[in-house]
């Protein structure tokens, strides 16, 4: 028999304690090492495993992400938005993979999700409004199966109202879910009456209880045993069936030519990429690329320019304040000088004044010492007159 190589991530989206370890558990009939989830954490946490698994001639590589702590916080927006963002990263990453001038997309890790289990809570009252905006935001990144977990705990005749009520509620809301194809002949019947299955009721276990000469799975309560794998107790054979067998490679390829094409596309667009010009003309990737390369050029020129046209203006400012500052210092210099003038001017009228006071008191010096001298002269002549006579 040929072995075949298979990659697949599955996403198991719902809230803390819902069965979704069990159900993993259940049907991959291993036991993948889990612990419970706290119902406390502050942030929703994802975490992926891959496993590597034999089915029938299936080699599979198989990647469970699950989520911790979903729906636990008060905030309910971060509990889709971790979801949404772990989905966009891992086709962020394919695209950078793709986008290499040397590509190694056959060596590449594919960690795109190619299915997300939604778990809905039994209620039997519908669904929450953390499911339907979650699943409204997937819808076009994954391909949804909504799943009613733990469906033993809700009778027979509610649970078919509860789907109806489930499908409506999808429907309302606009929200699409993932349709198993009809549009292949050898799975088009099976896939029409599982379509009118969803949302699959599901039990897990990871009891086992002898029914007859058999070993099954099960769930054992006083009044009766509950089957995992009888599909007149619940819709987990389908699920399985659908899900490992019939629709994995059809989720393969939906998961690369809808959702990550979209995603691409998108992201080439918000690149400023496009297959059409402005006038709707068709355009090639080099043109793309010239025009965003001559725009880019263009810009920087742009902005140089500005920043030249800045410099100057801000020089001009400079010299004028220069200016401005020389002509008052220009101006007390002025001042100075003048004030400066004056005072030299007052001194020397100073400096006169007392020079002819000077003249004047050797003048009148001159004037008493000779008037002194003829008074000296007058009484010695008195004395000799009178020493002689
Ligand atoms: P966290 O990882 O902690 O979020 O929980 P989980 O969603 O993985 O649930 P888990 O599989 O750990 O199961 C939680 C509890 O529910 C366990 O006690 C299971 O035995 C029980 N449980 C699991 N599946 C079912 C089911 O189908 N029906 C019922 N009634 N109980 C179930
Ligand atoms: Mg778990």
């Amino acid at each position: 028999m040929s072995q075949h190589k298979v990659n697949i991530t599955h996403f198991i989206a719902g809230e803390t304690g819902l069965g979704k370890s069990t159900l993993m558990d259940s049907l991959f009939n291993t036991n993948f090492e889990s612990s419970p989830s706290p119902h406390t954490l502050p942030t929703v946490k994802l975490k992926a495993h891959t496993y590597e698994l034999q089915e029938s001639n299936v080699r599979l590589k198989l990647t469970i992400v699950d989520t911790v702590g979903y729906g636990d916080q008060i905030n309910k927006e971060d509990s889709f938005k971790a979801v949404v963002d772990y989905i966009d990263a891992q086709f962020e990453n394919y695209l950078q993979e793709e986008l290499k001038i040397k590509r190694s997309l056959s060596a590449y890790h594919d960690s795109r999700v190619h299915v997300c289990l939604y778990f809905i809570c039994p209620t039997g009252h519908g669904l929450k409004s953390i499911d339907l905006v979650c699943m409204k935001k997937l819808d076009q990144k994954v391909n949804i199966i909504p799943i009613i977990a733990k469906a033993d705990t809700i009778s027979k005749t509610e649970l078919q109202k509860f789907k109806s009520k489930i499908v409506a509620e999808l429907q309302n809301n606009g929200v699409s879910v993932y349709q198993f194809p009809v549009d292949d002949e050898s799975v088009s019947e099976v896939n029409a009456s599982m379509n009118a299955h969803i949302p699959f009721a599901v039990v897990g276990s990871t009891d086992f209880v002898r029914v007859g000469n058999k070993t099954v799975r099960a769930r054992q309560y006083p009044w009766g045993t509950v089957q995992v794998e009888n599909e007149s107790h619940c819709d987990f054979v389908k699920l399985r069936e659908m899900l490992i067998r019939t629709n994995m490679e059809d989720m393969r390829e939906k998961t690369h030519c809808k959702h990550y094409e979209l995603y691409r596309k998108k992201r080439l667009e918000q690149m400023g990429f496009s297959d059409v010009d402005a006038d709707n003309k068709p355009v090639s990737f080099q043109q793309t690329f010239e025009t965003k390369r001559s725009n880019h050029l263009q810009e920087l020129q742009q902005k140089e320019d500005e920043m030249r046209q800045m410099f100057v203006v801000r020089v001009k400012e400079k010299e004028a304040e220069l200016k401005e500052a020389e002509k008052e210092l220009h101006a007390k210099f002025e001042k100075l000088k003048k004030d400066h003038t004056e005072e030299r001017k007052k001194i020397e009228e100073a400096r006169k004044k007392l020079e002819d006071e000077i003249v004047e008191f050797n003048r009148r010096k001159a004037q008493y010492q000779q008037m002194g001298q003829s008074h000296h002269t007058l009484t010695l002549g008195k004395r000799l007159h009178s020493k002689f006579l």
